[in-house]
């Protein structure tokens, strides 16, 4: 099956899981006490909807120039201008999204994990870019 299919699938089996995004956010605010501060003062429910949107364009950025602009605005939001994330935050954040997607998706399988990392690379890497300007 293509990995988008593989995907998909997947990312449907995770949205019936009524906490999926809360989850998610629950082990990366645990994962470093800098992230927890983050997102103290922040409306979490605001905070996944927007999350939920910039996932849709952040998988369109291989096959998307518009999508990579904003992909590239999303990166200097978060970039030294902005928040101040890092390139390994990013890889801390994805890392928490798939212990999600192991613990709300019934079918992950290697398989699975290696398509959701593949689907955000070039959207990641986009955003990683920023982190130096
Ligand atoms: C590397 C880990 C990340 C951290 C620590 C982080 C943290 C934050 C914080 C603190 C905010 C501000 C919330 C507020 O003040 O209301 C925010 C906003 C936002 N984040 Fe992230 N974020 C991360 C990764 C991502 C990724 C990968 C995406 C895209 C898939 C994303 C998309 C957004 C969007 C769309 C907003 C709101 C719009 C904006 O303020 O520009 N974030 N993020």
């Amino acid at each position: 099956m293509d990995i988008h299919e593989v995907f998909n699938d997947s990312y449907e089996r995770c949205n019936q899981h009524p906490h999926f995004f809360d989850i998610f956010y629950n082990l990366f605010c645990q994962k470093d006490d800098r992230f927890r501060e983050m997102f103290a003062n922040v409306d979490m429910q605001k905070q996944i909807s927007m999350l939920k949107a910039s996932i849709a364009i952040i998988l369109l950025a291989p096959v998307s120039e518009s999508a990579r602009e904003s992909v590239r605005f999303f990166g200097k939001r978060h970039g030294p201008q902005g928040i101040g994330v890092s390139p390994l935050d990013y890889e801390t954040w994805l890392d928490c999204l798939m212990e999600t997607v192991n613990q709300c998706d019934p079918s992950y399988t290697s398989e699975v994990d290696l398509a959701w990392r593949e689907c955000f690379r070039l959207g990641l890497e986009i955003m990683k870019k920023e982190c130096e300007t």
